[in-house]
């Protein structure tokens, strides 16, 4: 089929609305979608991406209470956040809707509706729920908690421990308590409807597999991630369950059947369909009709994730999504894995980590702030495996790349436009597709990075061309050349290709850095970019054209990025310290609560059996094949003694002479590497392990004395 038929339905998994996100979320499922719709839009295809908020499922109303508040407030207020946040981050939906609205939830009751009516995607059964009686309700798995029968936490979710990870369900828990009522739940009958899945598993298989539906080639699997492919089918091989698709709750999308009272649809079951009716809304709003974004063999759609979601949107959704007959499957699942953070997990309750908002507030008077995280973020994407967000990263990649290599370039070709040719094109015969065919080279490689969902490569190809750009401008030299004859036609050449490179790369910047690229357009005097520009740039160079005509009045120079370690001027290097700070805080604070707690009591009687003595190490000595040990010589006064000491790591031996100790003095002798020790040296150990004396505090007290 030819690209210009195809409809891209591009999503982005909906975040649940009861929090902000963080800098993780971003680089899994919002900012590669961004590249990717950015890049479609300027090749001219036909595209719309849409995403919205996740308002149902029991951790928003958990949420609600906490803070007592109603679960309307919480989804109004972080519904607007995250919309709010996006947008100011580039992040460029066309439409961003949320699963409270009405249309949705009628999108997803026929939906329901549908696969109920077919006869046979559903079974019902009626299974024993934990009930707070308290309460008066059956309770959702997120309102159970009690210890993990996997790993001993004792605040495990009934859905999940977050101590280890392991998937529970709720009757798996020792000593359950309700969150509710804070008490043991009893449990009680009700009845669920299932989604019959295991009967999917065999069609799911192979299209999964070998990429073949309805045994016609639906997608080459090559295409799909490894880990992708690898996560569903080791799902397939543990054997499909039917799965509950309604909850006892009454926050969600009511389950329309008669015998369905105070029941919803599980969260899971509606948020997907969500997509939809997001489509929905925009086509209505657009007066277009959204049926040839879902339906037909026309439809590419593409659903961008965290690998957490991949069992959802490689499984579940699309076997609904066959189950109802008249939806088309997903062409591809990129889903990202996780980033970390300086090295750990992002951790709200620890602080550890940067939310999306936050990060905006904290960088307010920062330039570029917006595309030196974006930027930072896609270097580092986890598209493959997990990947780690650092601070010195952030400046580096910032100031190597973006300032140093492409900022640099587009500031010398225009500073040099100016100088020579009064910031005017030049006249010359030249044109850039015959004299560097190396440029349309790296675009090509370029655009198959970007279709391939190989965005980290893609961002480095961009950054090759700019490279290009200044190999190129420092092999001619034209500031050489003019000192010679200022009318030597080779500047003219030399400015007007590095000019098309400019036009070029103000196009190519844009799925990645849309803000600096809207900057680069103004300062060449270009319009402001529109769907389908880059393949029209692309066709007027292959057909010998130029982006930047002769005689074409670009503006004035300016600094694109301002490096971030300028010793002129450190306040940008300033904010990156505290940042860097206040992990190192989080860390020292962390380290203090480690402490060693405290023994259980003891009598005075188990303490006096103990005989303390002072005494002073007279001698000292490595003990052989032993790294830790010292084999001291100890002058206990009435008595010399010998002590074997795992002090090795901390003390030479020399260093350890005529010091004073504390020697617990009655402890059975014991054979330590054939050497009988005869008692204990007293040491305080810190947190970090490093051990210290403990010594009378008087300078030559005697040995021997009592200590009590
Ligand atoms: N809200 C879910 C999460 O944050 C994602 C839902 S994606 C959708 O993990 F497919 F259900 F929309
Ligand atoms: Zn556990």
């Amino acid at each position: 089929m030819e690209n210009s038929e195809k409809k891209y339905l591009i999503t982005s998994a909906l975040p649940y609305a009861n929090g902000a996100l963080h800098l993780g979320h971003l680089a899994g499922a919002y900012l590669p979608a961004d590249i990717y719709v950015r890049y479609l839009r300027l090749m001219g295809r036909d595209v719309v991406w849409v995403c919205g908020s996740d308002e149902h499922g029991a951790a928003i109303t958990i949420r609600a209470k906490k803070e007592g508040v109603s679960p309307q407030e919480i989804i109004d207020k972080y519904h607007r956040l995250n919309k709010d946040t996006f947008e100011k981050l580039g992040i460029s939906f066309d439409y961003y809707h949320r699963t409270s609205a009405e249309l949705h939830h009628r999108t997803s009751q026929d939906f329901f509706m549908r696969l109920y009516e077919k006869g046979d995607e559903f079974e019902e059964q009626v299974i024993e729920q934990y009930y707070d009686e308290a309460y008066d309700q059956f309770l959702a798995d997120r309102y159970i908690q009690g210890t993990c029968p996997k790993c001993g936490y004792d605040s495990a979710f009934g859905d999940q421990c977050e101590s280890c990870g392991s998937d529970l369900s709720p009757t798996e828990l020792i000593n359950p308590v309700s969150t509710l009522s804070g008490q043991r739940p009893v449990l009680k009958p009700t009845k669920h409807w299932y989604f019959k899945l295991d009967k999917h598993a065999g069609w799911l298989r192979e299209w999964i597999s070998e990429g073949v539906l309805d045994g016609v080639q639906h997608h080459d699997p090559r295409t799909w991630k490894k880990h992708v492919i690898g996560q569903c089918l080791s799902w397939l091989d543990e054997g499909l369950q039917p799965r509950s698709i309604t909850r006892d709750l009454s926050w969600g999308i009511a389950v329309p059947l008669p015998d369905a009272q105070g029941k919803v649809l599980y969260v899971w079951f509606d948020a997907p369909i969500g997509y939809i009716s997001a489509t929905r809304q925009w086509a209505a709003e657009q007066g277009v009709d959204w049926e040839a974004y879902w339906k037909g063999d026309q439809v590419e759609l593409i659903h961008f994730i965290g690998k957490d979601n991949i069992v959802f949107h490689c499984i579940v959704f699309p076997a609904m999504l066959k189950a109802h007959g008249e939806f088309a499957l997903p062409r591809n699942v990129p889903a990202n894995q996780f980033l970390n953070f300086e090295g750990q997990k992002f951790s709200k309750s620890r602080g550890w980590g940067i939310e999306q908002h936050d990060y905006l507030e904290t960088f307010r008077d920062f330039p570029n702030k917006e595309d030196a995280l974006r930027y930072v973020l896609i270097r580092n994407m986890p598209e493959n495996r997990d990947s780690d967000f650092k601070w010195d990263e952030f400046v580096e990649f910032h100031d190597k790349e973006l300032a140093d290599n492409l900022g640099n370039f587009i500031n010398r070709v225009a500073v040099l436009t100016h100088k020579y040719f009064e910031g005017k094109v030049p006249v010359t015969g030249v044109e850039l597709a015959d004299a560097h065919p190396k440029v349309l080279e790296i675009v090509e490689k370029l655009r198959h990075e970007l279709e391939a969902f190989s965005f980290k490569a893609a961002v480095q190809t961009l950054m090759e061309l700019s490279s290009y750009g200044n190999g190129y401008l420092q092999d001619v030299s034209p500031w050489k050349i003019w000192k010679e004859d200022p009318a030597d036609p080779r500047i003219a050449a030399c400015m007007f290709a590095s000019l098309q490179i400019c036009g070029l790369l103000s196009i190519l910047m844009e799925p990645f850095i849309p803000f600096s690229a809207a900057k680069v357009r103004q300062l060449f005097g270009l319009p402001p970019l529109a769907p389908g520009m880059l393949a029209t740039a692309l066709d007027v160079l292959r057909s010998g054209g130029s982006l930047l005509p002769t005689g074409h009045i670009i503006g004035e120079p300016f600094i694109l990025f301002a490096k971030i370690q300028d010793r002129k001027d450190p306040v940008r290097m300033e904010l990156i310290q505290e940042q860097k700070a206040k992990l190192e805080a989080i860390m020292q604070e962390e380290k203090q609560e480690e402490r060693v707690p405290l023994k259980e009591a003891i009598d005075y009687d188990a303490f006096a059996k103990i005989d303390l003595r002072t005494g002073t190490i007279t001698a000292a000595e490595k003990v052989e094949k032993a790294d830790k040990l010292l084999k001291l010589s100890i002058d206990l006064g009435m008595e010399k003694r010998t002590v074997v000491s795992g002090i090795a790591e901390y003390y030479t031996p020399e260093e350890v002479v005529g010091q004073q100790i504390v020697l617990v003095a009655n402890l059975a002798p014991r054979k330590l590497r054939g050497i009988m020790s005869e008692g204990m040296i007293l040491m305080a150990e810190n947190t970090e392990g490093k051990l210290t004396f403990v010594s009378p505090a008087s300078p030559d007290w005697g040995n021997g004395f009592v200590v009590r």
